[in-house]
């Protein structure tokens, strides 16, 4: 059923930004125009939903925005069924759809990875309303989607790390251990890992033995190699975690926990990779040093790459739109981008399969995955 085409529409961006958030906000936004609608720009994620805050989307608010990195509309990770309210946390999903229907929205656009697809999908079954979800994440691991807008920007810095991080590890006849983003998933460190040609990649999937590891590093020494990247996705766990994990009913490695400091902010998360980079020191002789990319993985301009992605994402959320087309996710499959209803979508996390050609390609180069020695 087509909706009024003079009506509004309004669009947040929720969870962890990433280079892409502005251009997807722009293709949405033009492309709605387009059709005739009215667009406001909700603040900070679901929180904004909440607090009626929002501004207005017009063509000059979205004119200039395509390359520009994070997002104009600001994200937060709150959700409308659980959100911190002053010393309470509170179901406010009533507030939230309230706030829609007193915006005048036909539809809320939302731009998220897996927990906005749930938050939206909650949304709409609960209150009624029409959402739409656009999947955004430098970890690459939304259900139903060939891929995320913002994963080939956050590739492009990881590799560029990696590069340089050889180059170090040469000159010094090191072995550089180098933190990779992912949540709990390894798209983004094997992807890296092959385009920058670690020689050790660790990825979630496939949990890593130490002893492997050192064998494969040794082996590279005897061959002449003087230095060794280590490219390790920050989810990763060994074959003993996994055992003593699966024994105790534990879900989360222990030290994956954030710091926080008596006031609460949160402080630099142990990396696992520094745990890694001593074990080699040790095994092996050979003297490691640790690297955490972190945010700055999340940080800049989108590539070529993702501007077009988020551009199609977004015009094609624009013509769903005009369609009456609701309560979908714009996935990508092959060359198109098409409607893929949000129930198939919603908490459904995109492992790396087993079976997956980038592993078959990193075993063919000699890159050792931590199971078995290259
Ligand atoms: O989901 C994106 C992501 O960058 C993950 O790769 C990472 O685990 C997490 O967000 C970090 O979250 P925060 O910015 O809240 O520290």
């Amino acid at each position: 059923m087509a909706v009024s085409r003079n009506g509004t529409i309004g669009i947040l961006t929720a969870g962890g930004d990433c280079p892409g958030l502005n251009a997807v906000i722009r293709g949405v936004a033009k492309g709605a125009m387009h059709y005739g609608f009215q667009v406001i720009g909700i603040q900070d994620g679901f929180r904004g939903l909440v607090e009626n805050r929002h501004i207005p989307l017009d063509n000059r608010m979205v004119s200039g925005i395509l390359t520009q990195g994070g997002t104009l509309l600001g994200s937060s990770r709150d959700k409308p069924h659980k959100m911190p309210m002053g010393s309470e946390v509170m179901d406010m999903t009533g507030v939230a759809v309230e706030n829609y229907r007193s915006m005048n929205l036909d539809c809320l656009v939302c731009l998220g990875g897996n927990g906005t697809a749930k938050n939206a999908f909650r949304l709409h079954k609960k209150g009624g309303i029409n959402v739409l979800h656009l999947p955004k994440t430098i970890d690459n691991d939304v259900a139903e989607t060939d891929i995320t807008f913002g994963f080939d920007s956050a590739m492009d810095i990881a590799t560029e790390a990696i590069d340089r991080l050889h180059t170090t590890a040469t000159s010094h006849h090191r072995v550089i251990v180098c933190e990779i983003m992912g949540h709990d998933t390894g798209w983004l460190c094997l992807g890296s890992g092959i385009a920058g040609g670690a020689d050790v990649i660790l990825i979630p999937e496939i949990p890593y033995d130490l002893e492997v590891i050192a064998k494969s590093l040794m082996q590279r020494q005897r061959s002449g190699k003087r230095f060794s990247i280590v490219a390790v996705a920050e989810g990763v766990h060994s074959r003993e975690e996994i055992k003593a994990m699966a024994e105790s009913g534990q879900k989360k490695r222990k030290e994956k926990i954030v710091h926080q400091s008596e006031d609460g902010v949160h402080l630099v998360q142990e990396p696992v990779a520094s745990r890694i980079a001593r074990e080699i020191q040790q095994r092996t002789g050979v003297e490691a040093r640790v690297t955490s990319l972190g945010h700055v993985q999340r940080g800049g301009p989108p590539t070529s790459f993702d501007r077009l992605l988020c551009t199609r994402l977004g015009t094609k959320a624009s013509e769903l739109i005009a369609e009456g087309h609701f309560n979908v996710m714009v996935g990508v499959k092959g060359t198109e981008c098409v409607p893929i209803p949000l129930e198939k979508v919603a908490g459904i996390k995109r492992l790396v399969p087993a079976d997956h050609p980038w592993i078959q390609t990193a075993r063919l180069v000699s890159t050792c995955l931590g199971d078995e020695v290259a």
